[in-house]
């Protein structure tokens, strides 16, 4: 059996950028997972004393925080900066983008329209920043029963699909006179989301290695599994299955945005060493 990689997998900028900075940090603690990767955060736990708080309402007496790459609500930044916390920003960039967006047309008097998970953590921090009225959807449906503004301006959650965030956009288009568009939507997703298509299609099996609660790294398995119905989403080797790989020719791996390297090649070498049975 053969294994091949997506030309595009794992870590993005914003996750890498946001390790380097808590591994930088000393002894710090994250506002929530600093990315949606157990294991990565026990390894900062472990070699840099990194501690995870579950969100801004477990702050107590810590110094030094460090803002997760979704970010946090404004409410939150605002009190922990009257209380003088040390605040490290590891906020990706993607994301500090829609926040900044959302802050400006809603200040403008726009309606602010978010397509994304209205539980993520994500999405509720850009949807912190709306001075005004701000819907979040996934379904154009969703908006059936409001009667909204004239000024429409739309953010997407980083990590959606584009072509569901079009559907919105269409939608809003024959809804409001103005509709401001913002494709808010990470490369770092669409390229990883791109290969993974691209292999799938030609793989008889594909793993896709990433954290469960990594919406990403759902986002990748399912696009994968469109292509390739022998998909399988791991966390790490341990979940590997021999059988999985019976008469199967191409193995296709594949990893989300926010799984660590030393993850991905313990998996590779485990199904190098099964490919060779
Ligand atoms: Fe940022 Fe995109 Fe990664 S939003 S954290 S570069 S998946």
């Amino acid at each position: 059996m053969r294994i091949e990689m997506a030309k595009s997998y794992g870590f993005c900028f914003g996750v890498k950028r946001a390790i380097k900075i808590a591994e930088n940090a000393g002894e710090a603690s994250t506002i929530g997972e600093l990315i949606h990767n157990a294991e990565e955060i026990n390894r900062l736990r472990q070699n840099f004393g990194v501690k995870t708080l579950k969100d801004a309402s477990e702050v107590s007496d810590e110094k030094k925080l460090i803002i997760r790459t979704h970010g946090i609500q404004k409410e939150d930044l605002t009190r922990l900066r009257e209380q003088n916390k040390e605040l490290i920003d590891a906020t990706c960039p993607f994301v500090t983008k829609p926040q900044q967006i959302v802050e400006k047309m809603s200040d403008e008097g726009y309606d602010i329209v978010i397509f994304g998970d209205s539980n993520h953590p994500e999405v509720k921090g850009v949807k912190s920043y709306a001075k005004g009225r701000v819907f979040v959807v996934l379904e154009p449906s969703e908006l059936d029963e409001i009667k909204l503004n004239s000024k429409v301006a739309v953010v997407s959650q980083t990590t959606k699909k584009i072509e569901n965030f079009v559907k919105i956009v269409d939608y809003l288009m024959q809804k409001s006179r103005e509709v401001r568009i913002f494709n808010t939507i990470c490369n770092a997703t669409l390229e990883n989301q791109e290969a993974a298509a691209k292999l799938a299609k030609k793989a008889d099996i594909m793993i896709i290695v990433g954290g469960k609660n990594s919406s990403n790294t759902k986002q990748l398995f399912l696009i994968s599994q469109s292509f390739c119905k022998d998909s399988y989403l791991i966390e790490n080797e341990d979940e590997i299955e021999q059988i999985w790989f019976k008469n199967k020719n191409l193995c296709g791996i594949s990893a989300g945005a926010s799984t660590p390297d030393w993850i991905i090649k313990k998996v590779v070498e485990k199904i190098e060493k099964i490919s060779k049975f």
